[in-house]
């Protein structure tokens, strides 16, 4: 098919070792064939999240540990130019900007699970680490017109995510002047912040960092509280609150670690959206009389719709929300010096690879 006549490019692979050191890069890569519904892209940036180094160390959406999938392309974030397409795609045409959809394959509006995690970029299809790729159309979405590559590669994963947990619940979408509180300095909850200060929401944070409390003070954070310091923030946090009234989303990255605490910064039929389990197991319990107390929506979710990725990028365009980088940004060569920066958790919001110069 014309258009898919590449040069030999680079791309990284998941090997049989577990473990970052484990991802291989293989500088003679080639693409053939292109399906009927498929589209290649050259690809120009990725970005990383926590879901790329539990995968590259032997993590399974619901599983325990097992083997990464030998060969297969890491990473389910990235943007590109289309190359060529396929004969039947029908919504996408060469030359087209394009960010990918984790989850192909599935309706615009079907939402995801552990299920189909499964099969999603980087984890059960190939991945965005690479210079060259080929998708299903359902894997991708076009770009927001007002980012840059680099900027548009950080929004699929982490920033469908904090767009679903404050828009995604039906009835209870971020309003103007509510009140939200994130967690630490990731990739969900630096954009779950920009989504809302975005909104003209007010924003409460939490780092274990005096130099990235600084940084999330520039984006627009109104406090933010060391969760180091202080453990028990929930109701510290919650006293910053107009009338100690709390929260209107707190969006929950730590899970058993941070959940007890949410459920208390929470206010009176507000929402707590559980996304992830970073702070690690723990023996204290959820306090369940707060949840009750406070008569809370405790909403777990899973990455977003293909609609809904629709609608982050119109959001994105149309607020002029540009998504913060960390400070260092990688070549493609330096992915595992990526992953490392991730690992440690020396980030601030997004690890950008660039994939072509
Ligand atoms: N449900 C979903 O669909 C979905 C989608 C995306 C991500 N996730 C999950 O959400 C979590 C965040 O993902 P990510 O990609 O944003 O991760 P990330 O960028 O690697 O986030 C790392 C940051 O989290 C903060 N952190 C760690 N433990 C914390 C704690 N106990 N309290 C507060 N902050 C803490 C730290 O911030 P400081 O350095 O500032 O302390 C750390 O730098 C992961 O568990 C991931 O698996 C779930």
């Amino acid at each position: 098919m014309a258009g898919t006549e590449t040069h030999r490019f680079k791309q990284w692979q998941l090997s049989t070792t577990l473990g970052i050191d484990g991802l291989n890069l293989v500088k003679d890569a080639s693409i053939t064939q292109i399906g009927d519904e498929e589209v290649l892209v050259e690809m120009h940036a990725a970005s990383l999240n926590f879901l790329d180094l539990f995968v590259a160390r032997g993590g399974q959406p619901g599983t325990l540990k097992q083997m990464p999938n030998p060969g297969l392309v890491p990473g389910c974030d990235g943007c590109g130019i289309i190359k060529a397409v396929g004969a039947a795609v029908k919504k996408f045409a060469t030359g087209d900007r394009v960010v990918t959809h984790l989850i192909g394959r599935i309706p615009d509006d079907a939402k995801d699970d552990f299920t189909s995690l499964r099969s999603s970029l980087g984890i059960g299809t190939n991945g965005t680490l690479t210079q060259y790729g080929i998708f299903h159309e359902s894997n991708i979405v076009h770009a927001p017109r007002s980012l840059s590559f680099d900027q548009a590669a950080t929004l699929p994963c982490s920033g469908l995510t904090a767009y679903n947990a404050l828009f995604g619940l039906g009835g209870r979408q971020i309003q103007e002047n509510q009140w939200v509180l994130v967690q630490g300095t990731g990739g969900v909850s630096v954009a779950a912040l920009q989504i809302a200060v975005a909104v003209g929401a007010h924003v409460v944070a939490t780092t274990s960092s005096a130099e990235k409390a600084v940084k999330l003070e520039g984006l627009g954070a109104k406090h933010v509280l060391n969760y180091r310091d202080t453990p028990e923030w929930g109701l510290p946090a919650r006293a910053l609150t107009p009338g100690q009234a709390g929260f209107d989303h707190v969006v929950d990255i730590g899970g058993e670690a941070t959940l007890g605490e949410s459920v208390k910064a929470v206010k009176t039929d507000g929402v707590v959206s559980t996304i992830g389990l970073l702070g690690g197991p723990t023996d204290r319990q959820v306090p369940m009389m707060a949840v009750l107390h406070n008569a809370c929506t405790v909403r777990g979710l899973v990455a977003g719709t293909r609609q809904q990725m629709r609608d982050f990028v119109a959001f994105v365009d149309e607020k002029g929300m540009k998504p913060t980088l960390d400070d260092m940004v990688f070549g493609i060569e330096d992915a595992r010096k990526a992953y490392w920066r991730q690992g440690r958790q020396q980030h601030f919001s997004k690890v950008v690879i660039k994939l072509h110069d």
